[in-house]
């Protein structure tokens, strides 16, 4: 057990030992970034301790320098002179090569709507048409305020009191809440296209909207007609935008 004398040898046993005591010892387990740390640490404090006086130090070198010199040691010098470039070789391209990443998530926001629904067992059509309400003109401002109401009762904690879709819950959610006042939204978008999404929700998205994790509610049961056409249009007045027509209009 001579070897273990030597100082070199110490240096790696107790370098070894602190390893495995940072990587298996620490529960739960600590991260790279701090096992490194540690072990630097170590490493200084090792080089501080064999450096402390001449004779230790030079038997921590000894075992170095016959490696690099002794005529005996040629064999094991070659083997280094190929292991130690291909570890850094290897070190560097686990650096450098890409990482497996999940994909983006790809989802149509504004899908192509159905032609017809199926609301309250009465075929609705969403191609072409317009909202009913707005041929009354007279009665526009009594359909807003209704629209209005039913928006606070209903729509207001996920789409925000601003209708900027930040809503009390809206933070817990992806995708967020659809934000009424950005021109992406609504401004887009034909009455009958809103219908539809406010009828059938998230769970009536079709493929191109998967991920269906969307958590707008369907509220074919709760709103009547009337009551979805009257809050669209709060959403439209609210935010100042305009429905986009049909092209043939
Ligand atoms: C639980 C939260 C929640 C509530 C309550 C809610 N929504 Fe939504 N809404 C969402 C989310 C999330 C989206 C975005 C994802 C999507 O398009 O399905 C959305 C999207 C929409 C869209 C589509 C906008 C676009 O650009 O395609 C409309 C219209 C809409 N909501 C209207 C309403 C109306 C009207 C109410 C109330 C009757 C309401 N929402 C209530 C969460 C909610």
């Amino acid at each position: 057990m001579s070897f273990l004398r030597s100082r070199f040898v110490q240096a790696v046993v107790v370098l070894i030992v602190c390893f495995v005591l940072f990587r298996f010892g620490i529960q739960p387990p600590a991260p790279w970034s701090v096992i490194t740390l540690y072990m630097a640490i170590i490493l200084i404090a090792i080089l501080a301790f064999v450096s402390s006086d001449a004779d230790s130090w030079r038997s921590f070198l000894t075992p170095l320098r016959d490696t690099v010199v002794k005529p005996e040691r040629r064999l094991l010098r070659m083997v280094l002179m190929i292991v130690m470039p291909l570890l850094l070789g290897y070190y560097a391209y686990t650096q450098a090569a890409a990482k497996p990443q999940a994909p983006p998530e790809l989802r149509a926001v504004h899908p192509a709507p159905p032609a017809s629904i199926q609301f309250r067992g009465k075929e609705i059509n969403i191609q072409g048409i317009d909202n009913p309400l707005r041929k009354d003109q007279s009665a526009f401002k009594q359909h807003v305020a209704a629209g209005g109401e039913i928006y606070i009762r209903n729509c207001m904690y996920c789409h925000g009191d601003n209708l900027d879709g930040q809503g009390h819950f809206a933070h817990g959610f992806s995708p967020p809440p659809a934000n009424f006042v950005d021109p992406g939204t609504i401004a887009m978008l034909q009455e009958a296209y809103l219908f539809w999404r406010i009828a059938k929700g998230g769970p009536g998205l079709p493929k191109e909207s998967t991920p269906w994790n969307s958590v707008m509610p369907a509220w074919e049961d709760r709103l009547t007609e009337d009551q979805i056409w009257q809050v669209i249009m709060y959403l439209y007045d609210a935010t100042g935008q305009q429905p986009r027509r049909w092209e043939s209009h």
